[in-house]
């Protein structure tokens, strides 16, 4: 539960950060006491912020954490119903199975669960996800989408490509999506998505939208068999990033473009799937339980499929597969 006078507090100091302002003037403004400002202040300073005071001037805001929590990232974040509920665990076998039971209880649309540990992450395929760390972002979001169960592949690319752009803007890296689901930078994969639906005939009852994002670990931190196909966005631009500002962008970008989504349908989001595709046009080989052939990449369907041509021209629809990219 966010303090909400802690959080004006912080939002007085913030916007005037290399001023003082005396405890009275705070104390006027947020109508608390000043011995409550005190309060205030040593347990901000416990979630990691730093502050200078001195007597006659009051405090002033020195540096906000890079410390993933419900509120750190409430603070400053500008969205409307993406994450007003989040759920922050220090450790947890898997964000995904908490939004699961979540949602089985009526969690609502938008709620979050972020992890800065996962002790039993898990990926497409039941493969297990590596995310015993805290250098990542681990998340998995709660949406109850009026859309009905056949469109469910779509929020998965919908989702690829939000968070291409998001990263993108925070970063400046260049990123693309390797169909189905994985973001990949200088051919190495930084993200995976993992959708999972609970859905009548007709209907959606919720969908967990979960994914897994490598930002400031090094190499070392991930298992020797990974190395090579793996990297991360610290790896990839030399730099660390604060996790708290790419959960609050991706947040903010995510809703924004949900709204798109669901106002204007699939054809924005397919275009841009297609300005990030992982080897667009390139030759890649296909192995399906009916064949092996060479093939193109084109595109995507409208159901999430790859459309691929191959060496006689004739466009197919892969919808699972083996690839050799
Ligand atoms: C994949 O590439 O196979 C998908 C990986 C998805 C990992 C994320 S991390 C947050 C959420 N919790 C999990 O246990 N898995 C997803």
């Amino acid at each position: 539960m966010v303090h909400k006078k802690r959080h004006e507090l912080i939002a007085i100091l913030a916007e005037n950060e290399h001023q003082f302002i005396s405890g009275q003037a705070l104390s006027e403004q947020l109508d608390i006491s000043r011995t409550a400002i005190w309060k205030h202040i040593n347990e901000l300073k416990k979630d990691g912020y730093q502050f200078e005071s001195a007597p006659k001037k009051g405090y002033r805001l020195l540096a906000k954490p890079d410390q993933l929590n419900e509120t750190t990232i409430k603070w400053g974040l500008e969205t409307e119903w993406l994450g007003k509920s989040i759920i922050f665990k220090e450790k947890v076998d898997s964000t995904q199975d908490l939004a699961h039971s979540l949602a089985r209880k009526g969690a609502e649309h938008g709620t979050i669960i972020l992890a800065d540990r996962q002790l039993a992450g898990r990926g497409r395929m039941e493969r297990p996800w590596v995310s015993d760390d805290s250098g990542g972002i681990w998340m998995s979001i709660i949406l109850r989408p009026a859309i009905p169960p056949h469109q469910a592949s779509q929020m998965t690319l919908f989702v690829a490509v939000t968070l291409v752009e998001a990263l993108e803007q925070a970063t400046g890296q260049s990123i693309q999506i390797k169909w189905p689901n994985d973001l990949f930078i200088n051919g190495k994969k930084i993200t995976g998505i993992l959708t999972e639906m609970q859905a009548e005939l007709e209907a959606i009852q919720y969908l967990i939208i979960g994914f897994g994002i490598n930002v400031n670990q090094g190499i070392d931190q991930f298992p020797k068999e990974i190395r090579e196909k793996v990297t991360s966005l610290k790896i990839a631009s030399g730099q660390e990033w604060s996790r708290t500002n790419l959960v609050q962008t991706i947040l903010r970008e995510f809703e924004k473009a949900y709204q798109l989504y669901i106002d204007s349908g699939f054809e924005a989001i397919k275009q841009k799937w297609m300005a990030h595709a992982y080897k667009l046009h390139e030759k890649i080989f296909i192995k399906t339980t009916q064949a092996s052939f060479s093939a193109t990449v084109q595109g995507i369907s409208n159901e999430g499929a790859l459309i691929v041509k191959d060496e006689e021209n004739v466009e197919k629809l892969i919808y699972s597969a083996e690839i050799n990219w």
